[in-house]
């Protein structure tokens, strides 16, 4: 069985990913704790030491990151510099970092977000985010080398993240549905592309 690693595994997508892969892959879950792996992404030293620790792997999913959803004038440095580090710095150094522990012919997939093409009051940040994330995709992908594939997942708002806000949720799609990309995906020849996972 192929060796996945999913950072973010405990978190609402990660858990539902896991789920999704769990009959066809050998999982290792990651996140700052509460996984088999401890690891923090905006930190490079903890993703290098994860990677030493694991050795090679055939795919990697990251559903981890955080991005502050703040007013335009309420948004401080500070929270500019979360997103950053975290949702776009963070994926983008595991796959910098990861690359050389990555088998041949294997795949990266990250997480990306509605707010990338609809923007809406107080996500300018996650919006910033999101479309670098997108580019570093569409990038990364020409130039990594060995058969590696580096995609992303845009999920649009998650039914239960809506319900968890007091919002109706059937505008959202529910996580299981959004988790099922990450695994077709690992399944597909998709390279460079950013797979929409919404209601149409
Ligand atoms: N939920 C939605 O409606 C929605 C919509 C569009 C896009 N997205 C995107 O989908 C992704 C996952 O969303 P979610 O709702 O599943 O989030 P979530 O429930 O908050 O889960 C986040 C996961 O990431 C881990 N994590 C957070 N910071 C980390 C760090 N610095 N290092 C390592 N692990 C870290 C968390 O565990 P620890 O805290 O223990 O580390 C947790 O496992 C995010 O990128 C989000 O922007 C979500």
């Amino acid at each position: 069985m192929k060796k996945v690693l999913v950072v973010g595994a405990t978190g609402l997508l990660g858990r539902h990913a896991v789920a999704a892969i769990a009959d066809s892959a050998d999982v290792v879950t990651a996140s700052r704790t509460g996984s088999m792996v401890d690891v923090d992404i905006t930190d490079p030293e903890s993703i290098e030491a994860m990677y030493a620790g694991l050795g090679s792997v055939d795919a990697v999913i990251c559903v981890a990151g955080m991005v502050p959803f703040v007013q335009w004038k309420e948004a401080t440095g500070e929270d500019w510099a979360i997103g950053v580090a975290s949702k776009l710095m963070g994926q983008v150094n595991l796959v910098r970092i990861g690359a050389p522990f990555m088998a041949d012919d294997g795949c990266f997939t990250l997480t990306t977000g509605v707010l990338a093409q609809h923007p809406m009051p107080g996500s300018s940040i996650a919006t910033t985010v999101n479309c670098a994330i997108e580019g570093f995709v569409r990038s990364a992908s020409l130039e990594i080398g060995r058969g590696i594939r580096v995609n992303a997942v845009s999920p649009g708002w998650i039914a239960e993240t809506l319900a968890g806000m007091g919002m109706d949720p059937t505008p959202g799609l529910p996580a299981a549905e959004v988790a099922g990309k990450y695994r077709e995906i690992l399944e597909s020849a998709d390279d460079g592309v950013v797979i929409p996972a919404m209601r149409t």
